[in-house]
């Protein structure tokens, strides 16, 4: 896709962001964790933009060594664009300011695409977190832990 800005997120793209959230996750977080990570000196957030439009999200916390992925989203109705894949590799620039050597997350055990997406960029799968996330059926499901050594 062309035309793709990335670019930090500040307080006037909470709204952009929650718009992005709300196509992509069964349970969205509300705004105000968004507002709160804006306050959280560990955490970065990067934001994708095609002109005005918040088109995706990636979060990020920094600590030591090591970068933990709280989140990635693209809008549905811009995904396979690699608008994910610019969010990942301007992540991966961000890891080496910050001399960062271990990157890690979690991700649904249904979440093909996102697994797909992280082994794209030589994540390994390294364990498995049981019923970690709710279902909105209160169902739960299980997240797989996938690292990065950089
Ligand atoms: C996962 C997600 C962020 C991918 O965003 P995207 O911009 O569509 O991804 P890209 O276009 O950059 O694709 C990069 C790679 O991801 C994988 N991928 C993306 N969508 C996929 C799909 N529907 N099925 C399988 N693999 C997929 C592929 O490996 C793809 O590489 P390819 O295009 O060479 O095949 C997006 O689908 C999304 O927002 N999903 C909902 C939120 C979510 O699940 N976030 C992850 C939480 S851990």
């Amino acid at each position: 896709m062309e035309n793709i800005e990335i670019k930090r997120m500040t307080a006037e793209d909470l709204e952009g962001v929650f718009e992005v959230e709300k196509t992509a996750f069964p349970i969205p977080w509300p705004i105000s964790s968004f507002e709160e990570e804006l306050r959280n000196i560990l955490a970065t957030y990067l934001i994708a933009k095609q002109g005005d439009k918040i088109v995706g999200y990636i979060g990020l916390w920094f600590i030591m060594d090591e970068c933990h992925i709280t989140n990635v989203a693209v809008h549905a109705d811009y995904r396979k664009q690699k608008i994910a894949t610019k969010l990942v590799k301007e992540m991966l620039k961000l890891c080496k300011e910050h001399f960062t050597t271990y990157v890690t997350l979690e991700v649904r055990k249904n979440n093909i695409p996102a697994q797909c997406l992280y082994k794209k960029f030589g994540f390994k799968e390294e364990a498995i977190r049981k019923e970690y996330y709710k279902n909105p059926d209160n169902t739960r499901e299980d997240a797989i832990i996938m690292s990065l050594e950089l």
